[in-house]
């Protein structure tokens, strides 16, 4: 039997529609980008989480030329959030911000190992972790559960 699987999501047309707080967040992962060290794609991505108790931390790509050995922005933020007052906070926001080699504002999306390490903070937390992604026409999309990107996870173990 063929079944069929929908995911919830929201779009906002500028920053406009958001909170400050939002803003402030998206800002801060755009900032990130040039923090990025991306030699060998020239793909410039900025994280920035809010933490529960109103803290910002961020994170950008970083490269290596052993390639695997590079991790995306979103776990630079995420592994450094658990680093910040001894992992104490739930990450309540992640903002994701994307340019490419020309500086032209582009599209991220989080990886499936990112995503993968987002829902077990989401899970770990027991609180949802909400994504918000800056698109490359200045819209935002908005995820509000980790588990809306990525169905059917992996958590055997959990
Ligand atoms: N990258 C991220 O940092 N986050 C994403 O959401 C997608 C991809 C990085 C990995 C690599 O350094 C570069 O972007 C090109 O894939």
């Amino acid at each position: 039997m063929q079944k069929t699987l929908t995911i919830k999501y929201c779009e906002f047309d500028s920053l406009q529609e958001l909170s400050a707080s939002d803003r402030e967040l998206i800002a801060a992962a755009q900032k990130a980008t040039e923090n990025s060290y991306s030699p060998y794609s020239h793909f410039r991505v900025g994280a920035a989480v809010r933490l529960d108790n109103g803290a910002i931390v961020t994170g950008s790509n970083q490269e290596n030329l052993a390639y695997p050995s590079g991790l995306c922005a979103e776990r630079v933020a995420l592994f450094s959030a658990s680093n910040y007052d001894n992992g104490k906070h739930a990450v309540e926001t992640l903002a994701i911000a994307a340019y490419d080699s020309i500086g032209l504002e582009a599209e991220a999306s989080p990886c499936g190992a990112c995503r993968q390490v987002m829902i077990e903070q989401e899970q770990r937390q027991g609180k949802p972790l909400r994504t918000l992604v800056a698109l490359h026409d200045g819209r935002i999309r908005e995820y509000k559960n980790t588990s809306d990107l990525l169905p059917f996870v992996f958590s055997a173990m959990l």
